[in-house]
């Protein structure tokens, strides 16, 4: 009766991967019971959650290798496979489900970097890939994304995806930001899920954030809030409790926290090994996290919670 944190299902959100040329669905190795689906398997993953409560999913495409290109051009292309995953979803579930999408570029390019690379400094240029976040929107949107979730951390992104948004009939598409992200080497096992690899050995640095610097995240939200971002994410979750609770007293928009693969990894890890009880730990931890500020939770977890939540 007293208690001042309630988990409920309505929380969580879960990401699901969605493969290009994948005859059936395929284990992701370092993320138990997370799948590379079709998009045949990820419109019955998505009824399933649905009918256990979960209100929302983000959809990560994943292109066959051989179509990646610099510029990342299938993450924007009409029947990418992010687009045809979306019209599937959407066919098969209607409006019962929040219907996100993952805005970004790393999938899709042969460099693996969030943005397009300037051939004279060999760096990402942050200027020359906001018009491709605007098209990757634009075309999420099209598909039938209710969100949009830009997570690539280029300055201006949001400004640049609201304004292709408004201006072309989509000013009921929302946008969720990855404002505050660090550069974590949690994220490990989701770029084994995704296939991503920055080529020679790079890092995100340059455009995620640094792991030591609170303030900064505030920087970064306070700008992402006045571009016009209808949700605002921290990520990760767990070595962000103290930002999710500043960016929750600071702005009035809804706040995300993505537990990412390398929380969910080490959970299941240890479960595994009998070393702790793998559902307990994932109640505490999304329960910590709500604890903390954050009104909506992004979770591996999400799928299992529900059942946990709801008794199914
Ligand atoms: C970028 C993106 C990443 C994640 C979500 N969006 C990878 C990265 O920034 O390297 C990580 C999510 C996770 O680890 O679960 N498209």
């Amino acid at each position: 009766m007293v208690a001042e944190t309630r988990l409920t299902v309505d929380d969580l959100i879960a990401p699901l991967f969605v493969a290009d040329g994948l005859d059936e669905p395929r284990p992701v190795a370092s993320l138990p019971g997370v799948l590379q689906h079709t998009t045949a398997s990820v419109a019955i993953e998505v009824e399933r959650l649905v009918a256990l409560g979960v209100p929302g999913v983000i959809l990560f495409g994943l292109p066959r290798a051989e179509d990646k290109d610099p510029e990342g051009s299938q993450a924007f292309a009409p029947d990418g496979i992010t687009q045809r995953a979306l019209a599937t979803v959407r066919d098969r579930v209607g409006e019962s489900v929040v219907l996100m999408a993952d805005c970004c570029l790393d999938e899709f390019t042969t460099h693996g970097h969030c943005g397009v690379i300037d051939p004279r400094s060999g760096q990402v240029d942050n200027d020359a890939t906001l018009p491709l976040y605007a098209a990757i929107a634009r075309s999420q949107a099209n598909a039938g994304a209710d969100v949009v979730a830009p997570s690539g951390m280029m300055d201006g992104q949001v400004g640049a995806i609201r304004y292709a948004l408004d201006s072309t009939g989509h000013a009921g598409t929302a946008v969720m930001a990855y404002a505050a992200k660090y550069a974590s080497a949690l994220y490990g096992p989701f770029r084994d899920a995704a296939q991503v690899e920055i080529a020679d050995g790079g890092d995100r640095r340059a455009y995620q954030q640094d792991i030591r610097n609170r303030r900064e995240s505030m920087v970064e939200v306070r700008l992402d809030v006045d571009e016009g971002a209808d949700v605002v994410m921290v990520k990760p979750a767990l070595t962000s409790l103290d930002v999710i609770a500043d960016v929750r007293e600071a702005v009035d928009v809804p706040v995300a926290a993505y537990h990412v693969s390398g929380e969910y990894a080490m959970v299941c890890a240890a479960a595994e090994r009998g070393w702790l009880d793998g559902d307990a730990v994932a109640l505490e931890q999304i329960t910590a996290v709500k604890r903390a500020g954050a009104d909506l939770v992004l979770t591996y977890f999400a799928g299992r919670l529900a059942e946990l939540l709801t008794g199914a």
